[in-house]
């Protein structure tokens, strides 16, 4: 391939994802489509769209719920033929459940909903769906029934020659105004940005190109973004960034994007990233089983991209910084290698023992160049640790940090928008388990005890006194398995929070 094209290849990466026209439309009135999704639950009657549908077809969804041969249980799902004339040609009606007075709760519940809705028809395709769902929700949910009707379209089979997900060409929403359309359209978008980041493979993704991809999206944002290559980071002292991505053909580079929505000179939030765009290990070498998922060892960092593409968008009043460390750990003769001691940007030195742990070391100049900003508060993202999976499991990500203020707030915009964060404990004890007998830390702790919270007793040392948050998202940032309302792989997991939490403040 030649330069020029693998360059024009790169671009214009948020225009490449699947993006419908969305359109709204009053309740109750008669839409014609391809597909009309409709909500049932318990208790309640018909929403104003459903009853017009319903009386279409001859009252056979209210019968149907009678007969107990359509359930309102939620996630459940019929198909029906819709009326002869105007109307939908299909109608598919879901469960909600019992709908829970805590509106805040349903947020998710809206979200995974609608994905679940319409990620059971793309299979074929559709020109057409109307989606009457927000009618059953409270209008604080309103945005996640378009985020959620958006992240159906985006999965991981992005190299398939036939296209597994048919994207309609409109997507119609009942009772939503505008403002929640455009918001759900950014939130849909920017999670949906993470995943594509995430699935596409090493051999796209790595340092120099996820750098360009993040520079051009800046500029479409108006976000200031500077890259360092690896004669500015050699300059910087960023060795711990540099040593990792020594073995690799491919450079490592650093971003810094900075947005400034807030008032001028007011400090900014940090957000840092764990960019490494593939972990073989190093000379550490995983066996294949443990390396054939390491795409998304930059999960982090994409996180972090697609929260500035949000906030950005939506125009957060609010100063942030966003620092992403890239780097490929690979196996060559220029590798870095175990009994290396670092010399990190902060002028703490590092043992190296072990060359799959290169997150932390990537982290370690990464915050140190986003505390430069003397920021009020930092949350680094990072698929850290194997073992907080073992700790936690696959769908929640652990939680620890050096303030218990920064803590709160993150947790609750996590609870608010359903997704999940669990905290590890930081006592001082831990911090005896990564000193090193040749330098300042190294970087394991002492065996397998306690990996995730070792792991994070390393980052400490590199955050000084900035109230700081870490979340490691190992298990939740990608799945080996679908589920009803999303693909397998990448799952765009926290961007929501994060957005959340930069808004709160
Ligand atoms: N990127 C991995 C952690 C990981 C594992 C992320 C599985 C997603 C899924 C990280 O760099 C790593 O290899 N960590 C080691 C640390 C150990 C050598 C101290 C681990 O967890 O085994
Ligand atoms: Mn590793
Ligand atoms: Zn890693």
């Amino acid at each position: 391939m030649s330069e020029s094209s693998s360059q024009s290849q790169r671009k214009s990466f948020l225009g490449q994802l699947p993006l419908p026209s969305l359109r709204t439309a009053n309740p109750g009135v008669d839409e014609p489509s391809d597909v009309a999704i409709v909500g049932v639950s318990e208790g309640a009657s018909l929403s104003p769209t459903a009853a017009l549908i319903d009386q279409q077809i001859g009252g056979a969804i209210a019968r149907l719920l009678k007969a107990g041969k359509l359930s309102a249980d939620e996630g459940e799902t019929m198909l029906l033929a819709g009326p002869a004339e105007g109307g939908p040609k299909l109608v598919l009606v879901i469960g909600l459940g019992q709908l829970i007075s805590d509106s805040q709760a349903n947020r998710e519940l809206a979200f995974r909903l609608t994905s679940q809705a319409i990620r059971g028809l793309v299979g074929k395709s559709h020109e057409t769906f109307f989606v009457a769902l927000a009618e059953s929700f409270d209008a604080s949910t309103h945005d996640m029934v378009v985020a959620g009707a958006l992240y159906a379209l985006e999965g991981q089979s992005i190299y398939r020659t036939k296209a597994v997900i048919n994207v309609p060409q409109t997507i119609v929403f009942s009772a939503v105004d505008q403002d929640a359309v455009k918001r759900g359209e950014t939130l849909g978008q920017s999670v949906n940005l993470a995943r594509r980041l995430i699935n596409e493979p090493a051999s796209a993704i790595y340092p120099e190109s996820f750098a360009d991809i993040i520079s051009e999206l800046s500029v479409e944002n108006g976000i200031d973004c500077q890259v360092w290559d690896e004669t500015k980071l050699a300059e910087e002292n960023c060795r711990s960034i540099l040593a990792v991505g020594g073995g690799s053909e491919r450079p490592p580079r650093l971003v810094i994007m900075r947005y400034n929505g807030g008032k001028q000179g007011d400090a900014p939030i940090a957000l840092v990233g764990k960019g490494v765009t593939f972990d073989s290990g190093g000379l550490s070498l995983k066996p294949s089983d443990g390396m054939v998922d390491m795409k998304c060892d930059m999960g982090g960092a994409a996180t972090v991209v697609a929260t500035m593409n949000a906030i950005a968008k939506l125009g957060v009043k609010r100063n942030v910084v966003a620092v992403c460390g890239l780097a490929e750990n690979m196996v060559s003769g220029s590798s870095y290698k175990l009994g290396d001691v670092i010399k990190t940007r902060s002028g703490k030195t590092i043992e190296i023992l072990n060359t799959d742990a290169e997150g932390r070391v990537v982290l370690a100049d990464a915050l140190n160049v986003a505390i430069s900003f003397e920021p009020s508060a930092m949350v680094d993202l990072a698929t850290l640790t194997g073992a907080c999976m073992v700790a936690l499991g696959n769908e929640v990500a652990g939680l620890m940090a050096n303030d218990q203020t920064v803590a709160d707030q993150i947790t609750a915009a996590a609870e608010a928008e359903g997704e999940l964060v669990w905290p590890l404990p930081m006592h001082s004890l831990y911090d005896e388990k990564v000193k090193s007998k040749v330098a300042d830390i190294k970087n394991v702790g002492e065996g397998r005890w306690g990996g995730a919270i070792t792991a994070a007793k390393f980052l400490e040392n590199f955050v000084e006194s900035t109230p700081w948050v870490h979340l490691d998202i190992a298990g939740p940032a990608f799945s080996d398995s679908p589920k009803p309302h999303r693909d397998a792989g990448a799952t765009g997991v926290y961007v929501k929070t994060l957005v959340r939490w930069i808004e709160s403040l």
